[in-house]
């Protein structure tokens, strides 16, 4: 079967604008490969929150349930706008959607390619995937206010973490690290102080790396792993962490591998009962909106895994080598959202 029923949360900000050029992009590669694409919008986000006063309701839900795969570009309002509530739009909406479709893996590969320019003097060969969990830790929203509004008042966040997420996380790292060519796996957390999930997550990785005795596996607290991401990325393979960790780590690794406008981001639901949904690391940009120049490598790059997650290597690998080779083409180059939309599409 080579269609493709897709659907498109294009969002506030730059969301709309990078997403145009990865549709153009898929749309062209689905030309030159023969896949019959058809694409549904959803339009998403502040503004339909603003005009209706919903953010996302069962009914869209259940519509998106029906696609293959959702491209999703991002949301969130500018924070200098006092009219939507700081967070409201990305929780009911992309983390509404990450839960609701079970989305337990958020895979995030960090490259840096040949002509994009590391701000590390000496960054070496960056090529890591850090295997984000996606369902859980302090994004599962326990937690609460006490004495709201007196001098006493206490607020909390309960970090969430079960033995079935956390096995079937890490089941996930060590089969990607077993397809890959270093073998090696770092688990990612702060055990030394979140001594509940730090056991829980150290437990499992030691009783499930029994199992995969070719794949070499490291530890590092979450703070150590920051200062290695600086002096020494190449050292990393697949990494494997919790949701906020995980959050934190891809945008410094957006960072080192030539600006966040290159990391894309793959929401997996890996056991297949509800669609996926593909999306750059980085938000709304409120600072760069309109202005046509966010860079769209990222979402083009998220297209390229939404292509691969369904079975199209061919079309994925085509898409990447297009990415790279205007990379390679044009390094550092200052061009306008458009222009690299329409050189990756030259170079397809
Ligand atoms: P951000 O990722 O939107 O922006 C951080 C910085 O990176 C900004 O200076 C921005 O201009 C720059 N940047 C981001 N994407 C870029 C691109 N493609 N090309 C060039 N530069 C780029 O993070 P933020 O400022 O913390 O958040 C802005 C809004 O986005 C907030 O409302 C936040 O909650 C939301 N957000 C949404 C998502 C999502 O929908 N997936 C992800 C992160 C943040
Ligand atoms: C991301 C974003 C989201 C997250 C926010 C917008 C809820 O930062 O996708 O990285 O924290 O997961
Ligand atoms: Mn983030």
């Amino acid at each position: 079967n080579r269609s493709i029923n897709l659907a498109v949360i294009a969002g506030d900000g730059i969301g709309p604008e990078v997403v145009a050029q990865a549709e153009r992009v898929l749309n062209h590669v689905a030309d030159l490969e023969n896949i019959t694409l058809t694409s549904t919008p959803y339009s998403l986000g502040a503004e339909h929150w603003l005009a209706t006063g919903e953010t996302l309701t069962q009914e869209t839900k259940d519509q998106l349930a029906t696609h293959d795969a959702i491209l999703f570009g991002a949301v969130g309002a500018d924070p200098r706008s006092a009219t939507v509530p700081s967070g409201l739009i990305e929780r009911e909406i992309l983390l509404n959607l990450r839960f609701s479709f079970d989305h337990y893996i958020n895979l995030r590969p960090s490259k840096l390619f040949p002509g994009a320019v590391s701000p590390l003097s000496n960054p070496g060969d960056i090529d890591f995937v850090v295997v984000r969990e996606g369902t859980e830790g302090p994004y599962a929203g326990n937690g609460g206010l006490l004495r709201a509004g007196t001098p006493a008042e206490i607020a909390t966040e309960v970090s969430l973490n079960t033995a079935y997420g956390i096995e079937r996380l890490v089941r996930y790292a060590f089969e990607l690290a077993t397809c890959r060519e270093k073998k090696k796996l770092t688990l990612i957390h702060k055990t030394n102080v979140l001594v509940n999930a730090g056991q829980l997550y150290s437990r499992i990785f030691n009783e499930v790396a029994a199992e995969y005795p070719q794949v070499t596996t490291d530890y590092l607290h979450i703070d150590a792993a920051t200062i290695f991401f600086t002096t020494e990325p190449s050292r990393f393979d697949v990494i494997v962490t919790d949701n906020l960790f995980g959050d934190i780590l891809t945008d410094q690794a957006g960072a080192i591998t030539g600006g966040i406008g290159y990391a894309a981001c793959g929401n997996i639901n890996a056991s297949g009962t509800f669609p996926s949904m593909f999306e750059p690391v980085h938000g709304s940009a409120p600072d760069i909106a309109g202005q046509g120049i966010a860079n769209p490598t990222a979402t083009v790059l998220a297209a390229a895994m939404l292509l691969r997650h369904l079975g199209f290597e061919g079309a994925a690998a085509r898409v990447e080598r297009a990415v790279e080779a205007d990379l390679a083409a044009n390094p550092g180059a200052q061009r306008s959202t458009e222009e690299v939309g329409s050189a990756i599409i030259a170079a397809l």
